[in-house]
């Protein structure tokens, strides 16, 4: 089965090749490719072969897991998860024990160099014996399977950054997988957990150009997390007027006005929710009525209460956090200001 390519799997599935194009043009958009890119990756993912994924689940919740396989109905973007080979997954695998083990050590030989590694869940250093597969511990497994892996997708905060077990006092000594391996590419796919979506959209790039997605500073796919939640947020029209909802049940809350005073993180959190959303694009917690927790961002958990505005002391001296925190502080009355003295330059700048 593993040798079957891409495509013929997807059609023995009954995906169309109007379906592949749609989901070339939709994953063409999330790679900020031209539309007309569209085709390329649709013949691209017929072509491909189905790559071999060892799946290694560490100190996590199953939060990660549950995010990909949990989606109502078989989307485009779920058969592309399933379209991949996937030798070791001890939560989803029929297999216990030994069975499972030389599952994973065949995976590994016949695929030696080629096999994508994914990671959840973060390590804990402080005793081996805090978490084992096997018999083994977290540590000691990462590090043999990562020696034959082409590259690492982290998936979710805990294994990009540590995540919840690695909030203090950080009992286990949790560290992310970075920390561990430094002679592999990794990709982190960080949210607690990551939208479905994202985590297919980097499985079906690495399908398509065979290549490692262009990375931001920490080590992110920029297709996705390029922008913070406040760039594309459909209430920032509210931020910038200086219109911010009190408490969760005031005139403003039911005006849909910015929840930035209410401790929303979105003007320093880099992920897709505000245009991929959750659910099948259904909505996404902004949208639900709760403030963003951060949950994409390394130390999210001991920033500052979730409900407690942005502070510059807490998240770092980043322009945005100073500008959002000032316009906060203010009331709005600065960021109003600010907004029409935008407006009034933009319309200076304006071609007669
Ligand atoms: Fe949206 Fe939060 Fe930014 Fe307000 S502060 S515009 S709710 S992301
Ligand atoms: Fe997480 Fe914020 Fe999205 S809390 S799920 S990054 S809106």
């Amino acid at each position: 089965m593993r040798d079957v390519l891409v495509g013929d799997y997807l059609r023995s599935r009954g995906v169309t090749r109007r379906g592949l194009l749609k989901f070339g043009a939709a994953a063409a958009s999330w790679m900020a490719l031209p539309p007309t890119m569209a085709q390329e990756i649709a013949a691209a993912l017929e072509k491909a072969r189905r790559p071999s994924v060892i799946w290694l689940p560490f100190q996590e919740c199953t939060g990660c897991t549950e995010s990909i396989t949990r989606s109502e109905s078989a989307t485009l973007e779920s058969l592309i998860f399933e379209a991949i080979s996937l030798d070791y997954q001890h939560t989803l695998q029929a297999a216990a024990g030994e069975a499972a083990e030389d599952a994973r050590r065949r995976a590994m030989e016949e695929n030696w160099g080629k096999y994508l590694l994914a990671v959840d869940g973060s390590i804990p250093l402080g005793n081996p014996g805090y978490s084992t597969i096997a018999g083994v511990s977290n540590v000691d497994l990462l590090r043999e399977t990562a020696k034959g892996a082409a590259a690492i997708v982290a998936i979710g905060t805990c294994a990009a950054f540590g995540g919840i077990p690695g909030a203090s006092p950080n009992p286990t000594g949790a560290v992310a997988v970075r920390d561990l391996i430094k002679d592999k590419p990794i990709i982190n796919v960080s949210g607690c957990p990551p939208i479905p979506v994202v985590i297919t959209g980097v499985l079906a790039q690495y399908l398509t150009f065979g290549a490692i997605p262009d990375l931001d500073a920490l080590g992110r796919p920029r297709a996705f997390y390029g922008q913070t939640i406040h760039d594309r947020c459909y209430r920032r029209p509210f931020y910038e007027r200086g219109q911010f909802a009190e408490t969760f049940d005031d005139e403003g809350a039911r005006k849909g006005w910015c929840l930035f005073k209410l401790g929303c993180k979105g003007p320093i959190t880099y992920n897709a929710c505000a245009t991929v959303k959750w659910n099948g694009g259904t909505s996404f917690p902004i949208e639900a009525g709760h403030g963003c927790i951060g949950c994409a961002e390394p130390n999210f958990w001991d920033k500052g209460g979730f409900y407690d505005a942005l502070s510059v002391a807490r998240w770092g001296t980043v322009g945005t956090v100073a500008a959002a925190a000032a316009a906060g502080a203010a009331v709005g009355v600065a960021s109003a200001v600010l907004a029409r003295r935008r407006q009034a330059q933009a319309q200076e700048e304006e071609p007669r």
